[in-house]
């Protein structure tokens, strides 16, 4: 089969590698039918993922078909299509026993891709298959499910869940990527008063008006947080979210938030940032911070199904499986090709 492999900071390559085979009883042999490519692909190329070695196959988000079962597998046969999600679960550790799958102490957790061979590729073995894929409706388009893999779980549950959004709030979301849009699709769900999207770039921050910020600000040119005390007479947001991943936007996050406020971070951060508990310790902030767990997304699929989370709305480009170099080419400019989230499927 082929697959996309990563050899070493800036080298990648479509090529032939052995079949897929099952390892433990418990995996799956998944016939990928759809696959894209995240942000957190690129700091991977760009050598920041150590953990990532020479050789391994990137990819951690796909839809497909169940090709084979290990003798194990309960829920599972071959034919079924599947969500294969970011997060493996083993589903008896600890951590999984409490949904804290991201955490999970049995082998699971963010290894697809990143320990383990990934999704990009023709087929991928799925460890964990009962616990780790989600069954697809009928109904419901490949595309439209792909973006529950990772990014829609992630903004609702590390932004808006963790920072609590409730009906009326005013929500400030730092950065508007596909992660920080996420967000804004998931705060809609509570009926804010105001979501209001910062970021550098107004393409992207055209996309926050598209996908429900009702205020964007170009924090290049216009002070964020006198925009959002203006609106708030003076108080600041009740949910600030993070979504972009540096000391700057991490700290602008926690200046934003109103007395009592949340503070959601969700970017990964790769240096450190200042919490400057000398101004904070007195305004009795809540900071939450996470990896996504993926426990949503049976709750976002229903909304995907029923209409009310236009999902396939991030995906702006279309690619065959062996146009791998030109999909991360334009998904790795996406400030000059309004890249959102590309989509790749087999020809
Ligand atoms: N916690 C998790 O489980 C989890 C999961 C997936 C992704 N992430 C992280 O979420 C973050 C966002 O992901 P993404 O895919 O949307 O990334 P992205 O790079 O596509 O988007 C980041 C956005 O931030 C903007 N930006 C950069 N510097 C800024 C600044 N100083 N002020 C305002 N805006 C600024 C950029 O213009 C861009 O639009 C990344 O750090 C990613 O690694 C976290
Ligand atoms: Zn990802
Ligand atoms: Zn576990």
């Amino acid at each position: 089969m082929r697959a996309l492999v990563y050899h070493g900071p800036g080298q990648k390559s479509w090529e032939e590698v052995p079949d897929r085979t099952i390892v433990d009883d418990t995996d799956a042999i998944v016939r990928v039918d759809a696959v894209t490519i995240c942000g957190t692909d690129l700091h991977i190329l760009k050598g920041d993922v150590p953990t990532v070695t020479d050789g391994r196959i990137l990819g951690h988000e796909a839809v497909g078909t169940v090709e084979r079962v290990g003798s194990g597998v309960k829920t599972l046969k071959e034919g079924d299509r599947v969500l294969v999600s970011c997060i493996t679960s083993c589903g008896s550790c600890r951590f999984c026993r409490e949904g804290r799958y991201g955490q999970c102490l049995g082998g699971g957790g963010w290894i697809l891709g990143h320990l383990i061979d990934g999704t990009q590729a023709e087929y991928v073995r799925v460890p964990f298959a009962d616990t780790s894929t989600y069954k697809v409706p009928d109904g419901v388009s490949d595309e439209q499910i792909l973006m529950l893999a990772d990014i829609l779980p992630t903004g609702y549950e590390v932004g808006v869940l963790n920072g609590t959004v409730r009906p009326g709030d005013v929500v400030a979301i730092v950065g508007a990527g596909p992660i920080g849009l996420a967000a804004i699709m998931g705060a809609r769900l509570f009926s804010p008063s105001h979501i209001i999207a910062i970021d550098l770039a107004d393409s992207r921050l055209d996309a926050a008006k598209q996908f429900g910020a009702d205020i964007v600000i170009n924090n290049g040119r216009e002070d964020a947080r006198a925009v959002i005390f203006d609106l708030t007479n003076g108080l600041g947001a009740d949910v600030s979210i993070e979504a972009v991943g540096v000391p700057a936007t991490f700290e602008l996050a926690v200046q934003l938030a109103r007395p009592g406020g949340h503070i959601a971070n969700i970017g990964v951060h790769g240096e450190p940032a200042t919490l400057h508990l000398e101004e904070q310790w007195i305004r009795d902030i809540t900071v939450t911070t996470g990896l996504v767990d993926t426990y949503t997304t049976p709750t976002l699929l229903r909304l995907v199904r029923r209409g009310q989370l236009d999902s396939a709305k991030f995906v702006t480009h279309h690619f065959t499986l062996d146009e791998f170099e030109a999909a991360y080419d334009v998904f790795g400019r996406a400030a000059d090709t309004g890249a959102l989230k590309v989509v790749l499927t087999r020809s």
